[in-house]
């Protein structure tokens, strides 16, 4: 039986920083962030929005009546809850009017947080083949205003169906994954913005894809020339072509030209949005569908995720037929975002770091269907409207 993502949505705010902006406003020069890290916009989180109204957004898009009926299980993957107890998939089952017999979990581990959501669906499915599972990941990247880390922001959140007899990805055997206690990124309890040692978890990063795709290779036989395209977690886009660089090294000219080109179509959209840590990859593999020129059925893509702390894996998932009707388009959403100056920023990204027990968000302005309205005696107040 084939399991894998049947369908895939995508939600960030309706606000950008142009990063051209923020470089002048950090007395940077532009290209360092449009070059070196490879970023031209980054998603603006509002206060009224968080991963549970972000995953409302995501997964509203693509659940139908049908599909709330079958949905089982909710995976919802984040290193952003907003509650040390209470899971981020219980808000948004409710909000989602999601049925009531379901399980509805919150995983973490850094940005692989998605991958192990994808990996488990992928046996519940196994075992309950008319069912159906949904799984998030959604992030608000936070390092700090004024920090080495602060262009690698962003959020937003993916919402991918898991289901049986797929009809964009069917995940393959022989996944190769690897864990390891490393400080290369946390976030400490008590901290809004996360602590990283940034050279280092970049470096971690290349010597993780480097361990879990060669261990893919000795297990499957598969080469290069196999896939269709590569897709990498993208902390900021520089990040994933430096790991496809290692891939690449020393292959035959037309196939590093080919994955070369794909990899443009995948990081378009993460370079408009930012880092969103657990979905990132998912971000990415929506991206490359939905801008490559040259996929077709039946072709092989190779995932690498990774989440400081860190675990990495590498799997991959072919393509399936009519995968094209099952996409919708979100690069007209994209630009018709709305541009803030770094000074507007600079005021949401503080208010954004409130822990007050009561507080009133201002909602009315925000575009989304889902809001975070405030907080009332320490109870997160959402809205569908
Ligand atoms: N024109 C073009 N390129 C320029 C430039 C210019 N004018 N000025 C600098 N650059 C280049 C640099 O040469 C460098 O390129 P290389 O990496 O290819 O050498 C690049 O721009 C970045 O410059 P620096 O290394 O000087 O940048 P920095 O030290 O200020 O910060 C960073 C970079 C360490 C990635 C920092 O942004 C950071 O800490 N980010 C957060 C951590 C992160 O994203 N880590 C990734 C791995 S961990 C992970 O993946 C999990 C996750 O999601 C967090």
């Amino acid at each position: 039986m084939k399991i894998g993502i049947d369908k895939i949505g995508f939600a960030t705010s309706n606000l950008y920083v142009d990063m051209t902006e923020l470089a002048e406003a950090r007395n940077v020069d532009p290209n360092k962030y449009l070059i070196g890290i490879g970023q031209s916009k980054m998603a603006v989180i509002p206060p009224s929005q968080d991963v549970v109204t972000l995953a409302a957004s995501a997964a509203s898009k693509i659940l139908t009546a049908d599909d709330k009926d079958q949905v089982e299980l909710v995976l919802f993957a984040t290193e952003s809850g907003v509650d040390n107890s209470k899971s981020a998939a219980a808000y948004l089952s409710e909000l989602l009017g999601l049925k009531a017999n379901i399980r509805a979990i919150e995983l973490k581990q850094a940005c692989y947080g998605a991958t192990a959501g994808l990996q488990l669906a992928k046996g519940h499915i196994a075992l309950n083949p008319q069912s159906k599972v949904l799984v998030i990941g959604a992030d608000i990247a936070r390092y700090g205003l004024n920090t080495p880390g602060e262009p690698t922001q962003g959020g937003g959140a993916v919402a991918l169906l898991v289901t049986a007899n797929p009809r964009i990805l069917a995940l393959e055997e022989d996944a190769s994954y690897l864990t390891k206690d490393i400080m290369d990124f946390w976030r400490p309890l008590g901290h809004m913005e996360a602590l990283v040692d940034g050279k280092y978890s970049s470096n971690v990063y290349l010597d993780f894809f480097q361990e879990v795709f060669s261990a893919y290779q000795s297990k499957t036989g598969l080469q290069l020339q196999d896939f269709a395209a590569l897709l990498f977690h993208l902390p900021y886009t520089k990040m994933g072509l430096k790991a496809l660089r290692l891939a690449i090294g020393g292959a035959d000219d037309q196939i590093a030209t080919h994955l070369s080109h794909e990899f443009e179509a995948a990081r378009s959209y993460n370079r408009q949005v930012g880092n969103l840590y657990t979905g990132s990859l998912y971000l990415s593999l929506l991206s490359l569908l939905e801008n490559s020129d040259s996929l077709r059925a039946g072709q092989r893509l190779g995932l690498f995720s990774y989440g400081s702390g860190a675990e990495g894996e590498f799997y991959s998932g072919i393509l399936q037929p009519g995968f094209e009707r099952m996409l919708c388009g979100h690069a007209a959403a994209l630009k018709a975002r709305t541009k803030v100056s770094v000074a507007e920023y600079e005021q949401l990204y503080k208010a954004g770091l409130t822990l007050a027990a009561d507080i009133d968000f201002d909602w009315q302005n925000d575009a989304s269907a889902y809001v975070l309205t405030g907080i009332k005696a320490n109870q997160r107040q959402y809205l569908a409207k």
